[in-house]
């Protein structure tokens, strides 16, 4: 009886233990389908997109010398971050877009069908995100304006140059070396003219060895001047260097410049080598930047891949004046102001928007990219949340002068030739820098790029 007993237990034991090894299993498919249908409906209504782009990874990619290449957070973290709106947005958005939790959407990096079903949504003001910022009341009015259009990113263009790049069967052997893309605002027309005239010239421009192609365009928002306006209009017929899109050129519109370039880009400049990304009040010392640029190119042309599907280390080159661990500013009244009800954390590392250069393949990474990140009011700090997702870290060079010289440094008679980007210059200096750099004495021809910012 006893032993009968036994064995009865052993065949239950023996039938039951698979069943209690993959009760965790169970348990974590339940709570991960539980968690996607919840957190399914997101506020704001971001869209969703059906296609990943490639080597996408939710919350970012770490670099350690360590390990190799790791998300940054966990990737099943499934409480939300309570609290900021951004923030709640964008976990939302990610966990859309799991590639785990909703493997049916990581196919491939096709956008031509996803740019068809995901966009148009429409984009009138969302009054309804109003209840979702409980000190919403309180904050200045151009983060009321932002917050209640930032669902929206189509919008249409006003201005759009035919042919800054060429087309058909030539467009790659005539892609530009450099695409410059420059922010500016209808009333700087002085900036736009200087640039021109200075350090933004196109054609065949030498550096200090080989020359290169080098084209311009000039990104705008409308202005509610219809005077100015008009002789927009006029200018770019004159030039042929201007695109303006339909949405109100603030502050915190900014980031559309970036998003809508990068679409712009990849449908009208796509073979461009690199783009330079800048304001209209800095100078630009474009011989240098050319040869750097070139000879960084020809170093990855050169290095053996180690594999042979390795992707071109090109596609990962952004450079410029990197800031590292940026906390948003909390005080009222500064044009940087970001509420904590809106954002929490820290920025991630990013190049500085005065000027910034990254390479084209980049470019489209980062339109593909940028799909998936919320849009955030700060230029800069979005192109440096699309990096992190991208696993891209920017690199820092100190002759991107984003915050002008250091106060001993500016004494140097040779410091004007030791930089490639200088902020802020007005029109004026633009033209006394572009005609003493481009004639140096001889004591300042053979200064060599700043290598570290030297402490005073
Ligand atoms: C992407 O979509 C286009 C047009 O729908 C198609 O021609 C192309 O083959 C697709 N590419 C991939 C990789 O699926
Ligand atoms: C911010 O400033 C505005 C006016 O400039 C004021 O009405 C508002 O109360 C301030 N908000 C906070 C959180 O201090
Ligand atoms: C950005 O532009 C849109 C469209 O013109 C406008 O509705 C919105 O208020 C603007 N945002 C800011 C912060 O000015
Ligand atoms: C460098 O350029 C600035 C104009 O931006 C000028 O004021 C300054 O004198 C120049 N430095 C020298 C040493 O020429
Ligand atoms: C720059 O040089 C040109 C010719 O060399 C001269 O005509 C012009 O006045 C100079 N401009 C400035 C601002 O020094
Ligand atoms: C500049 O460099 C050249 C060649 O490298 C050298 O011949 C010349 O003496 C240098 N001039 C100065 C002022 O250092």
């Amino acid at each position: 009886m006893a032993s009968c007993l036994r064995r009865y237990c052993r065949r239950i034991l023996c039938c039951c233990s698979p069943c209690m090894l993959l009760l965790p299993v169970y348990l974590y498919v339940t709570m991960a389908l539980f968690f996607a249908m919840k957190y399914s409906t997101p506020i704001g209504g971001p869209t969703v997109y059906s296609v990943l782009p490639l080597r996408f990874v939710a919350s970012g990619l770490k670099h350690s010398s360590d390990l190799a290449p790791h998300p940054e957070k966990s990737f099943w973290k499934t409480e939300l971050e309570s609290g900021a709106l951004w923030n709640f947005i964008q976990h939302v958005t990610d966990r859309q877009n799991n590639p785990i939790l909703r493997p049916g959407l990581a196919t491939s990096a096709n956008l031509s069908s996803n740019l068809a079903t995901g966009k148009g949504t429409g984009c009138s003001p969302d009054s309804e995100i109003i209840s979702k910022i409980p000190d919403y009341s309180t904050l200045p009015t151009l983060m009321k304006n932002f917050v209640t259009a930032m669902h929206c990113r189509d919008y249409p263009l006003i201005i759009a140059p035919e042919d800054v790049c060429d087309h058909g069967p030539l467009a790659k052997i005539r892609a530009p070396v450099l695409l410059l893309a420059i922010k500016t605002q209808t009333a700087n027309f002085e900036n736009r003219e200087a640039i021109r005239q200075t350090w933004g010239r196109t054609g065949m421009v030498r550096g200090q060895g080989r020359q290169g192609l080098v084209r311009r365009v000039f990104l705008l928002g409308k202005t509610e001047d219809l005077h100015t306006e008009k002789e927009l209009q006029l200018e770019a017929n004159e030039y042929g260097d201007i695109i303006q899109w339909d949405f109100m050129d603030t502050f915190f519109n900014l980031t559309l410049k970036d998003v809508l370039f990068w679409d712009w880009f990849s449908r009208l400049c796509p073979h461009a080598h690199f783009i330079f990304k800048g304001d209209d009040d800095v100078f630009v010392r474009m011989p240098a930047v050319l040869d750097y640029l070139l000879k960084e190119e020809e170093k990855a042309d050169e290095r053996p891949s180690k594999e042979p599907t390795q992707p071109n280390e090109m596609e990962g080159f952004v450079v410029g004046d990197v800031i590292n661990n940026a906390m948003p500013i909390r005080s009222n009244g500064t044009k940087y102001y970001i509420p904590e009800s809106f954002y929490k954390g820290l920025y991630p590392s990013y190049p500085g928007g005065g000027g910034v250069v990254y390479s084209g393949s980049l470019a489209h990474r980062l339109f593909e990219v940028s799909q998936w990140v919320h849009i955030f009011p700060i230029d800069d700090v979005y192109l440096g949340m699309c990096l992190k997702r991208l696993g891209v870290s920017p690199i820092h060079h100190p002759a991107f002068l984003t915050f002008d010289f250091p106060k001993e440094e500016s004494k140097d008679p040779c410091a004007n030739h030791t930089i490639l980007l200088v902020h802020k210059r007005s029109p004026a200096e633009m033209f006394r820098l572009w005609n003493e750099t481009s004639m140096p004495s001889s004591k300042c021809r053979n200064a060599t790029l700043r290598v570290k910012p030297r402490v005073d």
